[in-house]
């Protein structure tokens, strides 16, 4: 039986808030496996809307375990806050459905307070970043100094624990000319969020590889994009985390076997949030068209999301560097009535004609797109539940885009209810 996993196949925001939401029917338990509260995941149900950062989509549906793997970094106030808002939606979670790894980070104000200073300072590479905190909790991560959630079981060893992190940030805050840390602050921070996280904590590799013999269906929800990966997006301006397909099984603690059907979710056009290359980039009236249409403004920080043409180029490599087996093609409505629709088949670079990214920033924010111009259509496709209600010039759109990209559509999005949803090929059934 497959496993799914979901990742992004763009810079985020593709919508795999929604297709998880749709495909957590088929499924059992929902796993996060990398990534934090940057994520904002919608989801909108008979008319309400649900945002999620931290939990996985899967929390709002009853009878389905959601899981936070050890690949994710976790804010224990964020945790809190994120239960207390679904609680006040009618969402209960509790341990029945949410489990968290003991070997996931903890991200701390001290992290959230580090990646505002950066992001606010004149010097160094201004990513853009969410300001959460994820890149400073996954260097400490790296550094093998981090509070995992499993110290909070163990109040009198965390001080040790606390002093070996200390003696790294207070250096670098001093050098930074900020007040340094104390211990005593630090420690009653995590101790007055032990109790409320404690609860959830579990040891997710053997929770999933029981689930796993007993037969149950495990999607796992990827959080940003795969260009957004540490190692294959468009560094510097990238998460801290690997965010391709590979992730899954890090993230998680399940071998590389256990992760089958890889559903890329790829928007009709593209958006980015944040700094960094984006060939297809529309400033004038197009990128104001798909910003307004498309509502794209983010759902954590609020930012208005820079909005472009489709680039198949892009998406062609993620398929590669993820496995995408199909994706969910998602906002097509939002292309409804353009008179002609743009997308990018490859980049000129220094002359020459290239189809794929090159690895490196200054050439990344050198290449210039090749575009084919395709027919619009004037009907609309918002709210479709099957595919013969698509406008003829629409299902050319679609098909074009899968030759393209060298991969099939699985699922088609409409609009951002639940059930606008066209199903062609069942992941879990592939
Ligand atoms: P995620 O981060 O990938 O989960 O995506 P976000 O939730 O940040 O952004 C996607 C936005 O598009 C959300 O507001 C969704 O409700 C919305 N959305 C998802 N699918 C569709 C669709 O097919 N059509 C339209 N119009 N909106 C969609
Ligand atoms: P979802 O899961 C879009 C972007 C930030 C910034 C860069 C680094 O909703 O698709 P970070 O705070 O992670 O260090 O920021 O990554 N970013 C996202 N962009 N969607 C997201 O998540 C993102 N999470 C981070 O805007 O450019
Ligand atoms: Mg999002």
């Amino acid at each position: 039986m497959a496993n799914v996993v979901v990742v992004g196949s763009q810079w985020g925001d593709e919508g795999k808030g929604k297709i998880v939401d749709w495909l957590s029917e088929r499924a059992d338990i929902v796993v996060r496996f990398q990534g934090g509260h940057n994520a904002g995941h919608t989801l909108v149900i008979d008319g309400v809307s649900y945002k999620l950062s931290l939990l996985p989509s899967g929390v709002v549906r009853p009878g389905k375990m959601g899981v936070i793997g050890n690949g994710v970094v976790v804010d224990p106030h964020a945790l809190i806050a994120e239960i207390g808002r679904l609680a006040a939606q009618g969402v209960a979670v509790s341990p029945d459905n949410l489990r968290i790894a003991e070997n996931a980070a903890l991200i701390l104000s001290l992290h959230r307070d580090l990646d505002a200073f950066r992001e606010n300072s004149n010097t160094g590479t201004r990513i853009g970043t969410t300001k959460r905190g994820i890149g400073p909790a996954y260097e400490d991560k790296v550094g093998r100094r981090a509070i995992r959630v499993m110290d909070l079981a163990d109040l009198p060893a965390l001080r040790e624990k606390i002093e070996r992190l200390l003696a790294h940030h207070n250096a670098l805050r001093r050098g930074l000319g900020q007040e340094e840390i104390l211990a005593e602050t630090l420690y009653e921070e995590l101790a007055s969020v032990a109790d409320k996280v404690l609860p959830f904590m579990d040891s997710v590799w053997q929770l999933l590889d029981r689930e796993r013999r007993a037969g149950k269906r495990i999607l796992f929800e990827g959080a940003q994009g795969a260009l957004l990966d540490i190692d294959h997006g468009t560094y510097p301006f990238v998460t801290s985390s690997n965010t391709v397909a590979g992730q899954a099984s890090t993230g998680s603690g399940v071998g590389p076997g256990a992760v089958g059907y890889v559903l890329g979710i790829t928007k009709a056009y593209t958006t980015r949030v944040g700094e960094g290359p984006f060939p297809t980039e529309q400033t004038g009236e197009v990128g104001d068209f798909l910003g307004t249409r498309g509502h794209e403004f983010g759902t954590v920080t609020g930012r208005k999301r820079r909005c472009g043409w489709f680039d198949a180029v892009l998406v062609r490599q993620t398929i590669r560097t993820s496995g995408i087996t199909g994706i969910a093609l998602t906002k097509l409505d939002v292309l409804d009535g353009l008179e002609e629709i743009k997308i990018c088949v490859g980049y000129k670079l220094d002359g020459r004609e290239i189809d794929y990214l090159p690895a490196s920033q200054a050439a990344q924010a050198r290449v210039e797109p090749i575009y084919e111009t395709l027919e619009g259509w004037k009907d609309t496709t918002a709210g479709a539940r099957s595919w013969n209600d698509l406008p003829a010039q629409a299902v050319k759109y679609v098909r074009h885009v899968e030759e393209l990209i060298g991969a099939p559509v699985a699922l088609l999005s409409t609009s951002p209810e639940r059930d606008d949803t066209i199903l062609v090929q069942d992941p879990f059934q592939d």
